[in-house]
């Protein structure tokens, strides 16, 4: 039974990642870290958790985990994967957002490129849900025919939900982004906050792949709400777009068309996501055990994905398109900050 550990349990998230532990058959949840020992104990207490730390470095050495999760905010992100490595812990499975701006991704993307022991990948686990898979296998088999246009929409801003848009674009269509031309507005989202998530409260993306994909990506206030309603964050969806039909996924339901015949139907957003959690969680140990079996959310292509993101803020400050890969300038968030403030 591999040994899971999780770092950041004082916060809401953590509770979908031990929740999922009902259905992952090869591991087991052996230690907690955070940094405030009453919202950790209450954490632990409910899922009868005896390991508790207030330091992930002493936890990796007393536990020696295979894998650790990582619900803390997106600051502590390149942190914990040094020390992980460090460590010699074989697996990390890190929350999204990936990064917060270009300094962080820039140096996320350093130690990505030094080739570390440790596998990584990032927390997008709706590319496990049930009817998420059976979408992308329907397209991956051909059914809609060849991709032409993606659309693909949350709810709340890129720091929150839009980077789990992007990697959806990606699961239907993966395929490099080439360019990106963006617009952004608001500065609600870019005040500094507690859970370090930063992004402007509404953007609008055009993305080219370079198989000749199109792509539009809706992030904040301005996305299309999903029918059946709900609160803010009940509103991700991607639509595909190809020869003969589209297929399109909302957190509530699915619609496919193809060769002329409509279906649709409805999904319960939390049963998909806890048996999504699960299958992401096995994925990491079907890499541990065959390093032929990569995760679909590894690090490598979630910061091809967090370059698109920051390459929409180069386009929306200098007002032209931008080619990607982006090197990012600096201080992309006090630059939109002082740019959209009223
Ligand atoms: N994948 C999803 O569907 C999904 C959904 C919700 C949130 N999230 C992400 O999960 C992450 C956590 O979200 P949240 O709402 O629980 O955040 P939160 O800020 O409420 O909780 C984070 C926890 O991390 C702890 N922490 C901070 N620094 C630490 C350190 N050095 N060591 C140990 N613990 C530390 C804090 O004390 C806090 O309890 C965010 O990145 C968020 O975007 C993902």
């Amino acid at each position: 039974m591999y040994k899971s550990v999780i770092i950041g349990v004082g916060g809401g998230r953590a509770h979908g990642h031990a929740d999922a532990y009902q259905y992952v058959k090869r591991g087991r949840v052996v230690a907690v870290c955070d940094l405030r020992p009453k919202a950790m104990d209450d954490f632990a207490d409910k899922y009868d958790v005896k390991a508790r730390y207030t330091d992930y470095r002493e936890m990796f050495e007393k536990e020696k985990p295979d894998l650790a999760q990582v619900s803390a905010p997106p600051n502590l992100r390149l942190e914990v994967l040094e020390a992980a490595e460090s460590a010699g812990v074989p697996a990390v499975l890190v929350e999204k957002p990936l990064a917060i701006q270009g300094e962080d991704y820039l140096a996320l993307r350093n130690f990505a490129a030094r080739k570390p022991k440790v596998k990584i990948a990032i927390n997008h686990q709706l590319q496990f849900h049930p009817c998420r898979q059976r979408l992308q296998k329907l397209v991956e088999d051909g059914a809609i025919g060849n991709i032409r246009f993606i659309e693909a929409s949350s709810g709340m801003n890129l720091a929150y939900q839009g980077t789990h848009s992007l990697q959806a674009i990606g699961a239907f269509n993966p395929a490099a982004p080439s360019a990106v031309f963006g617009q952004v507005s608001g500065v609600k989202g870019l005040q500094p906050n507690r859970q370090e998530h930063y992004a402007p409260d509404q953007s609008l993306a055009a993305v080219e792949y370079d198989n000749g994909v199109q792509a539009s990506l809706r992030c904040g206030e301005n996305a299309p709400r999903v029918p059946r309603g709900g609160a803010i964050w009940q509103h991700k969806r991607i639509a595909v777009y190809g020869m003969s039909g589209y297929v399109h996924w909302t957190m509530w339901g699915w619609e496919t068309f193809i060769d002329g015949a409509y279906e649709s139907g409805e999904h319960e957003y939390p049963e998909e996501d806890v048996l999504g959690q699960a299958a992401m969680c096995e994925a990491m140990f079907d890499w541990l055990e065959d390093d032929s079996k990569i995760h679909p959310l590894n690090l490598e292509r979630a910061l091809v994905d967090f370059n698109v993101i920051l390459a929409l803020y180069a386009s929306a400050l200098n007002h032209k398109v931008i080619e990607l890969p982006y090197q990012p300038e600096a201080d992309l968030v006090p630059k939109l900050r002082q740019a959209l403030a009223d």
